[in-house]
């Protein structure tokens, strides 16, 4: 696939994955309605909706391109509500405390920070509210052989746990606890630093990709399979946000640049430097290709857009 049609299908696929999304939007009505209206302005804002695409395209692989999407949809209006939550707080000012995301001001800077505090935790909640509704409308799935045979409950487990403190909560955690953190020898922080970038970063990743998986009828060991090759992918994608925090472009990122300098971050490019962290990009991308070539999925659109992240610029 050429360059130019990649792109062309993956805005196509971004815009279904928005369709979608829409519809499993709240009503902005009643004395919740700020909060509601602080949520909806966060979801709508754009953004590459990748962790759905990824979602979609791991179901579609295991159950086949004319599969019954209703199963996956509800899951992946949840990913993109929890991953929006992680960013409407990861952007206040008690966190990174920055003004622009997805090209538009911050949550908090258009509703305060204590309604984007609510907007985050009314989209986390809704996410669950999303997929526990999605699971119990579902049609009936072929039974899983992981250590629940319900494919749905198997899918909520995966989406709770990779959210929170064994997951992206525990990522933040650290990368808040790393901030200055100018006398940890170098090593303890390569340490720290995989840990940050598998949790905060690769871990909705692999949840898309797991729960797309399972929903899609796959085996407890290509659902593994498919966690190893989202934990490459997304450690790959944190260290490519990490290059264009130097080296992006405002416009094209619609985030800041310089976030993580003026934070006194530690990120893979402050300890290893630029070109190091180009080549790391690689390398785990290509692992991540790898994984899904054992899977017996060669040239798959899921391949190529992992492909892509390499030399993403946005
Ligand atoms: C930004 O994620 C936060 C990171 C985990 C690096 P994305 O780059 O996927 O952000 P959107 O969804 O496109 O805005
Ligand atoms: C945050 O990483 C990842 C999240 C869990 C939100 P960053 O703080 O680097 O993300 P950006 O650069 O603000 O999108
Ligand atoms: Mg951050
Ligand atoms: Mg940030
Ligand atoms: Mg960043």
């Amino acid at each position: 696939m050429s360059q130019n049609d990649f792109s062309a299908e993956l805005l196509k696929r971004a815009e279904h994955v928005e369709e979608i999304l829409k519809k499993y939007l709240p009503k902005e009505e009643g004395y919740a309605k700020t909060v509601i209206e602080a949520m909806n302005y966060s979801l709508l804002a754009g953004g590459k909706r990748l962790r759905p695409v990824m979602m979609l395209e791991s179901y579609k692989l295991f159950a086949g391109d004319n599969a019954d999407e209703a199963v996956v949809e509800p899951f992946m209006a949840a990913m993109e509500m929890i991953h929006t939550y992680s960013l409407v707080h990861d952007d206040l000012p008690a966190m990174d405390n920055d003004e622009y995301r997805r090209g538009r001001k911050t949550t908090h800077a258009v509703y305060g920070a204590g309604m984007a505090t609510l907007a985050g935790d009314a989209l986390l909640n809704f996410a669950f509210e999303t997929a526990i509704d999605g699971a119990a409308r579902g049609t009936k799935l072929a039974s899983y052989d992981g250590d629940t045979d319900n494919r749905y409950f198997a899918a909520l487990k995966i989406l709770s746990k990779k959210a929170g403190i064994y997951g992206m909560v525990g990522g933040q955690c650290a990368d808040i606890m790393a901030e200055n953190a100018t006398d940890v020898p170098k090593d303890k922080m390569s340490d720290i630093l995989s840990y940050i970038d598998e949790n905060k970063t690769a871990a909705l990743i692999e949840s898309s990709l797991m729960i797309g998986a399972i929903l899609g009828g796959a085996s407890k060991d290509s659902v593994s399979a498919m966690e190893k090759a989202g934990s490459c992918v997304g450690i790959a994608f944190q260290i490519q946000d990490d290059i264009l925090d130097i080296v992006g472009d405002q416009a094209e990122i619609g985030k800041p640049v310089g976030s993580d300098e003026k934070n006194n971050k530690s990120t893979y490019v402050s300890l290893n430097g630029m070109e190091a962290a180009s080549a790391k990009v690689k390398e785990l991308s290509e692992m991540a290709e790898e994984i899904l070539k054992e899977q017996g999925f060669e040239d798959s659109f899921l391949g190529n857009l992992f492909d892509s992240l390499i030399y993403r610029r946005k």
